[in-house]
């Protein structure tokens, strides 16, 4: 009885994975020839609400840009029941559109830093709770992140229950490498040296004239790479270094710039914690080939960028 259970558990899996071989029919989750949304993740941050965390309460998104990760953050908002948050200082129309027609949407176009020390609050007046998932894909720099962590961490804390925090760009560039979008908004003592016009590539320690489809003067990276206070991944671990009860565990993908994943072990069940396991099994058996086919992207990029930065000198 239980073989023929299991059986067609997996044959109805390998008929799902037939794409496999039909794999002109694969959805793409980004058409783009740069892909970089957090779009490409939501597969996966779908099935650690549902299995890991299990009782979602809502999602925050910070970071909107143009729409593309918030669109199919919606979709799992709108498959699963939840309210949406979103945080941006600028909100593309689609999304505002969509908030003035659903109440279980709701944006704030203000930077991070203005919106979450009173969040709860403004939610609470609203007549939603504090939502337990966070998507972080905001101002890629140390201040801003180390910031925007440690006052989610604290609020997720005192609600004593699961939660789970996703976050964008943990691998190369901003691993170890601020950008800032307005470096104003920066403490000159957490500010590194900058430039608007040069870009990092995966290459070259230096900043490069060549290395990214985003225009000029949008991105300023930091000119050194490395050091304290640099970058989103030492930002993430001083964040969570307070927090030795929650046994919050960062869990790194290595694709598509890299999604971290914060998950509090304290306060998860013992189901959640065998999902949690059987998902890590795998991954561990993914993880070299993911980072060998990132590494391989970032590469071909570059020789792109810098193909392209040739033909232009030559005109
Ligand atoms: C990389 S884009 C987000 C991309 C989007 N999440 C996706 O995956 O498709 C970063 C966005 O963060 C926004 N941003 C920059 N600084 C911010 C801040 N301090 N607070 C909130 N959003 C910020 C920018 O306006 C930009 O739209």
């Amino acid at each position: 009885m239980i073989h023929r259970l299991l059986d067609s558990k997996i044959e109805k899996k390998v008929r799902k994975l037939a794409y496999g071989y039909n794999y002109r029919q694969f959805p793409l989750l980004q058409e783009d020839f740069f892909i970089y949304s957090m779009r490409n993740f939501i597969h996966i941050i779908e099935w650690f609400i549902v299995n890991v965390l299990r009782k979602p309460t809502g999602i925050l998104e910070i970071g909107i840009e143009r729409g593309l990760s918030t669109v199919s953050i919606l979709g799992l908002c709108k498959k699963l029941k939840l309210p949406y948050i979103g945080v941006d200082p600028g909100v593309v129309e689609n999304i505002k559109e969509a908030a003035a027609k659903d109440s279980s949407i709701v944006v704030f176009e203000n930077k991070s830093l203005e919106v979450l020390p009173n969040l709860g609050t403004e939610l609470k007046s609203k007549g939603f709770e504090f939502p337990n998932v966070v998507v972080i894909d905001g101002d890629h720099n140390y201040y801003t992140l180390f910031h925007e962590l440690k006052i989610l961490i604290f609020e997720l804390e005192e609600l004593k229950v699961p939660y789970l925090i996703f976050l964008h760009d943990v691998t190369w560039p901003n691993a170890f490498r601020d950008s800032y979008y307005d470096p104003a908004d920066i403490p000159e003592e957490y500010r590194h040296p900058h430039d608007p016009n040069l870009w990092a590539t995966y290459s070259h320690k230096e900043l490069q004239k060549f290395g990214s489809i985003t225009p000029k003067g949008e991105y300023h990276y930091a000119k050194i790479e490395g050091g304290p206070r640099n970058g989103t991944v030492p930002a993430v671990l001083d964040a969570i270094k307070g927090y030795k009860d929650a046994r919050l565990q960062f869990i790194v993908v290595p694709v598509v710039f890299g999604l971290g994943i914060l998950v509090p072990l304290s306060s998860l069940s013992l189901k959640s914690k065998f999902k949690l396991l059987s998902f890590l099994e795998i991954f561990d058996i993914f993880f070299p080939l993911l980072w060998t086919l990132e590494r391989n992207r970032l590469q071909l990029l570059e020789a792109y960028f810098k193909l392209e930065e040739q033909i232009k000198d030559k005109e």
